[in-house]
């Protein structure tokens, strides 16, 4: 068992990595579950794979669970999706020193930290991911949201958990499809700044995909640990350092509005195409060497991540995809910063991206 620290200023807390943490989840949370009934939020493809353990654990210790159950996928985070669970939260009587159990994925993280804010102005929360993206990324750094008709993820609240529990046994269940897109979110941490794990990663994926305990735990304990590392020296992304955190989101995030946010492409298959694609525009800049580009695009294809487009088969054009761009979160006074690489472990921030120039890049790109 590792436990990583996430040293945020005024909210500091802990993510523990390890087996066996949701079948003895009460002696885990460490007496953060001060009632008998139990708060917990999650999806039906969870509670039909850990709903019984997570019940049987909670019972043992003399709590009852309450379960929200919502159905899976994306749509859950909506307001329709708030709505509801902050209703019933309140039906449940949560007071805001209890803490609210999220077990899920991404989806049911986002939306149980963002009704967690807002709830009686704050409750607490832990985070009990079970997807690998989750806990890899989403569980850790207190960013929580809903989708509206606008977009991703923009409605929400900086708000961190209390604790974050990732049960590596819960990988075991997890379709082989979503935990592929997943592992496009731990290959990111050394493109960014760590090409020794990005070298890792060339050597162990092939072994962490199939089941490895000892490549998951590593790989989930380096991942959340340059995540802890990042988000407490730039929470609020104010600095630049956590935008790191976004290398391939912003072209993935216009693939996944161009398919529509669908099971075409997964949030985790959308990053590896879109880290591709930022590796490729860096080297048409001449800041990475065109072999860096290909040895990324080799590595998420042989683990068989997208990592061209043409594949795809998009109705659509450069320019299409960059106008989904300005919709980016990221968007400033008219300008977009780019994630961008001048080595494998070398991400930075480049301002003087002309959207133009990324339409032009983007048509030879959907021949390719
Ligand atoms: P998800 O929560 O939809 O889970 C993927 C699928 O796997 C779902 O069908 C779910 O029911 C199922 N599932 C989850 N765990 C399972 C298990 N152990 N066994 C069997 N099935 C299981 O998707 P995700 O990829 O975990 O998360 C994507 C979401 O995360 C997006 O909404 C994205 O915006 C968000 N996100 C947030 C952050 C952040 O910092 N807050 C970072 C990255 C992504
Ligand atoms: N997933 C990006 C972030 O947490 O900032």
């Amino acid at each position: 068992m590792t436990t990583v620290p996430v040293a945020i200023a005024g909210a500091p807390y802990a993510v523990t990595i390890g087996r066996g943490l949701l079948a003895d989840l009460p002696a885990h949370c460490e007496g953060r579950l001060r009632k008998a009934k139990v708060p917990i939020v999650t999806d039906a493809n969870v509670f039909d794979a850990w709903g019984e353990i997570v019940g049987q654990a909670l019972a043992a210790a003399g709590h009852e669970p309450r379960w929200r159950v919502l159905p899976p996928g994306e749509a859950s985070k909506s307001w329709a999706g708030l709505a509801a669970t902050t209703d019933w939260l309140l039906g449940e009587g949560v007071e805001r020193g209890d803490h609210i159990l999220a077990l899920g994925g991404g989806v049911i993280g986002d939306l149980t930290g963002f009704a967690a804010a807002i709830v009686k102005r704050g409750c607490r929360f832990i985070q009990l991911p079970t997807t690998l993206l989750a806990q890899v990324d989403s569980s850790v750094g207190g960013k929580t949201a809903i989708n509206t008709a606008a977009g991703k993820n923009l409605v929400g609240a900086f708000h961190q958990p209390a604790l974050v529990l990732a049960d590596l046994d819960a990988l075991a269940t997890l379709p082989a499809r979503e935990l592929r897109a997943g592992y496009a979110e731990v290959v990111k941490y050394g493109l960014i700044d760590d090409p020794g794990f990005f070298a890792w990663c060339e050597a162990r994926a092939t072994a962490l995909l199939a089941g490895d305990a000892e490549a998951r735990a590593h790989a989930v304990a380096v991942a959340v640990g340059a995540k802890a590392r990042i988000v407490a020296a730039d929470e609020r992304e104010t600095t630049g350092a956590r935008a790191l955190l976004n290398l391939g989101h912003t072209f993935g995030h216009a693939l996944e509005a161009e398919t529509g946010f669908s099971d075409r492409l997964l949030h985790g298959e959308a990053v590896a195409l879109g880290m591709v694609l930022a590796a490729r525009f860096s080297a048409r800049r001449g800041l990475l060497a065109p072999a860096g580009a290909e040895r990324i695009a080799a590595h998420l294809a042989t683990v068989g991540l997208p990592a061209r487009l043409a594949p795809l088969g998009l109705a659509c054009d450069g320019a299409r995809l960059a106008a989904h761009m300005r919709h980016d979160k990221k968007m400033d006074a008219g300008s977009l910063p780019f994630v961008l690489l001048r080595a494998i472990g070398g991400a930075f921030l480049d301002s003087t991206v002309d959207l133009g120039e990324v339409a032009r890049f983007l048509d030879a790109e959907l021949d390719r």
